[in-house]
Order: C-alpha cells, then sequence, then structure tokens
C-alpha cells in the first residue's frame, strides 16, 4: 500500500536493538514484498558475531526466497577488522546482474590483493579458530556489561540480552534528557551512541547504544559502566 518497491531488513540481531526476526514473520516478510513486487535487502551484518552460548542461528531469509524476491548482503568486516572491507551480495535472477552492472560502475571492482587476502583468509584453517575464539569473547564482554549495568546501573532497563553483536540497548528512565547524559559521559571520559538517531519518528523514551567491541577487555568495560554511573548520577539526579 505504500508503494515501497525495497524493504531493507537487518533479521539477524539487528542494530541497534539486537531482536532477531521472529520465525513465524519470515515468510510474511518474503510473501508481502512479492505481493508488492518489491525487493527485500537483507543486511546480514553480523552473522559471523553470534555469542558463544546462542546456539545455531537462523538461516538467512535468502534461504527461504525461492522467487528471486531477497538481495542478500554479507561482510566480513565486522569479524575482521574495520578497514578490511570486503562484502558480498548473493541475489538470484535478473537483479543480480543488474546490482552488478551498477557495482562496476559504482567502484570498478574490489582490489585483488584485497579479494585474494579475503580468500586466503576463510579458507585458512585458522578461521574457524577466529570465529570461535570472537563468539567467546563476545559472550565474556557482553555478561561482564550486563552484570555491571545490573547491578552499578538499575534505572537503565535492559529488556532484551542479544545472542549475538557488540552493543547493548538500554531504554533511559521516562524524562531522561539523552542529550545531556551523552555530554556528560564524555565529560566523565565514556562515549556511547545516543538513541535519538536511530528513530525515524519520536521515540519512546531516551536510548542508549552502549558498545563492547572497541575496548581492550572486560576491565575496560567495567569502567566504562563506572563512569556511566557518574554521568547518569549527574544528569539523572
Ligand atoms: C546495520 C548495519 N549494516 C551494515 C553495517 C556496515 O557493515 P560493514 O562494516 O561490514 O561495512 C553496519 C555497521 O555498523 C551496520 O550497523
Amino acid at each position: 500500500a505504500s508503494g515501497a518497491r525495497v524493504f531493507v531488513c537487518q533479521p539477524l540481531f539487528q542494530n541497534p536493538t539486537g531482536a532477531v526476526l521472529a520465525r513465524d514473520r519470515r515468510a510474511a516478510v518474503l510473501r508481502t514484498a512479492r505481493a508488492a513486487g518489491a525487493f527485500v535487502v537483507e543486511d546480514d551484518f553480523v552473522r559471523h558475531l553470534v555469542h558463544e552460548d546462542a546456539g545455531p542461528p537462523p538461516p538467512p531469509l535468502a534461504a527461504d526466497d525461492t522467487d528471486g524476491v531477497v538481495v542478500h548482503v554479507a561482510s566480513l568486516t565486522k569479524a575482521t577488522s574495520p578497514s578490511f572491507r570486503v562484502s558480498a551480495l548473493a541475489a538470484r535472477g535478473p537483479v543480480l546482474e543488474r546490482l552488478r552492472a551498477i557495482q562496476v560502475v559504482d567502484a570498478f571492482f574490489v582490489p585483488r590483493p584485497l579479494q585474494e587476502a579475503a580468500l586466503e583468509l576463510v579458507g585458512s584453517p585458522a578461521w574457524p579458530r577466529h570465529l570461535r575464539a570472537l563468539s567467546a569473547e563476545l559472550r565474556v564482554r557482553r555478561d561482564t556489561m550486563v552484570s555491571a549495568l545490573r547491578l552499578h546501573l538499575p534505572e537503565l532497563a535492559l529488556d532484551h540480552v542479544p545472542s549475538g553483536g557488540y552493543h547493548l540497548w538500554p531504554r533511559l528512565p521516562d524524562g531522561a534528557d539523552e542529550t545531556a547524559l551523552t555530554a556528560a559521559a564524555l565529560r566523565a571520559g565514556v562515549a556511547f551512541t545516543p538513541g535519538r538517531p536511530y528513530f525515524c519518528a519520536e521515540p519512546p523514551a531516551g536510548h542508549a547504544r552502549l558498545s563492547f567491541a572497541a575496548v581492550g577487555g572486560s576491565a575496560e568495560i567495567a569502567e566504562g559502566v563506572r563512569r556511566l554511573r557518574s554521568a547518569c548520577s549527574e544528569v539523572l539526579g
């Protein structure tokens, strides 16, 4: 009814909520797109960041797609390095040819040395070992942050603890000034992403996107939460 021709979604560990598309809604998404003559762009950006205790993730939506409705986008960046910018696009039918042509115009081609490095990396025995180590470390970091928040910042509501990805998304208390809290946190020496830009309409509440990726380890997470505690005490009272 909206006339939209494309539906962009992150079925696995959506950024910022960490939500996973419910099993019984997967078919509805594909059916609706098909009926509207639209494409589904599946941004599968954190498939390699499943936490150790999570069990196997659901397959990509693209696996259920029999009609060439889904364009699946995957990336190696998050599991390797922010500067290792190699991604993959999979689609069926004419849309693949069109996207390939656009890609050639847009970026010409992915540099050969980067392609070779990517192939060597994912083909090496060290790759699954790396993914296992990553998965274990992410779980430890998530649990460290969840425990520290529950202990020291009980006023932040953690409704959902994700089983993949690298951040938490607590809700701030009603009436909290998100901008003031972001500034106070920076003054206290910790940075987080405020929730406001993630909403296209008025947010139901303030949120904070707390990442546990760019830290040295659990000790830094504990220190970050301590600093956030002092910012919250200053701003939330
Ligand atoms: C939802 C989403 N899609 C895609 C990306 C980009 O992924 P990449 O770093 O692999 O380019 C990000 C980065 O944070 C993201 O949050």
